[in-house]
């Protein structure tokens, strides 16, 4: 089945085999924490989701050298935090968010376009007489912080009302042949993450904050037919570098409080 995706090339290596139950992913069960000991922002941090696969490549007949291993990309993202009557804030990705491009690579910004490279890959140089066993995993969560005040104001009056937010990922169990780039796609999986937190601001601090639904967050869904990777999931910018801060008034003209860092 993988052979059909290599262009008919001579193979060295032989199929890759993914046994599809030892693809495991997740997100853990715990709700998002809430962390008020800051009077200058809320933070929280939200569940980990998970993945993590055992691979098994057979015996390479060539002198190759492959990377087996996770990349991720953002699909949508909404990440608003209301301030009562004023207005919001709000982190968007402009290319995604305007349709320019469908996915945004999500790589820790130095690996592209790998999520990373502790856990995350391994590289097996050919040629190899056994089996090579391993296991290759991944995890991501959201840790930021929300100004209990307007972003664009010199006021630290609390103001903060709510904080919503969804994002979608794909994140693919990928193989890569580092000579010729030939790229192999082993699995897919898609995740969601969803968040609402109302905030009370005329409350003291440590009492203001309040979890909503969804506490759970849904499943990942491992596909049974997989998904190519799109171009802008595989190069720079990552999703971390591309983002930028606006501030949205009730009335008036947007303002970009944070610009994209690349
Ligand atoms: C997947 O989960 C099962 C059950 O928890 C576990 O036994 C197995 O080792 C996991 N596999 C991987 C690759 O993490
Ligand atoms: C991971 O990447 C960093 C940054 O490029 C590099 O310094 C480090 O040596 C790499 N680690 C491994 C295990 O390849």
């Amino acid at each position: 089945m993988e052979e059909a995706s290599r262009h008919g090339k001579e193979s060295c290596i032989g199929p890759f085999l993914v046994i599809p139950q030892d693809v495991n992913s997740s997100i853990d069960s715990n709700p998002t924490s809430i962390d008020e000991s800051s009077n200058v922002v809320l933070r929280y941090r939200t569940p980990h989701f998970r993945a993590s696969a055992r691979v098994l490549v057979p015996p390479m007949a060539c002198k190759e050298t492959w990377t087996v291993g996770w990349i991720q990309a953002c699909n949508h993202m909404e990440f608003y935090n209301k301030y009562g009557t004023k207005g919001m804030s709000s982190w968007e990705l402009p290319d995604l968010r305007d349709g320019k491009i469908q996915a945004i690579s999500d790589s820790d910004g130095v690996n592209y376009p790998w999520y990373g490279n502790t856990t995350e890959t391994c590289t097996i140089v050919g040629p190899t007489k056994k089996d090579t066993k391993f296991t290759v995993s991944m995890n991501d969560n959201f840790y930021p912080s929300v100004t209990w005040g307007v972003p664009v104001s010199d006021s630290n009056l609390p103001q903060l009302s709510s904080i919503r937010r969804d994002q979608s990922f794909t994140t693919w169990l990928v193989a890569i042949n580092q000579a010729t780039a030939e790229t192999l796609v082993l699995q897919t999986i898609r995740w969601r993450m969803q968040l609402h937190i109302e905030v009370d601001p005329d409350k003291p601090l440590g009492q203001r904050a309040t979890l909503r639904e969804p506490v759970a967050q849904e499943q990942p869904h491992i596909l049974g037919k997989n998904e190519p990777i799109p171009p802008n999931a595989m190069v720079k910018p990552n999703a971390n570098d591309a983002q930028v801060l606006m501030w949205r008034p009730k009335t008036g003209d947007a303002i970009v409080v944070i610009p994209p860092k690349y």
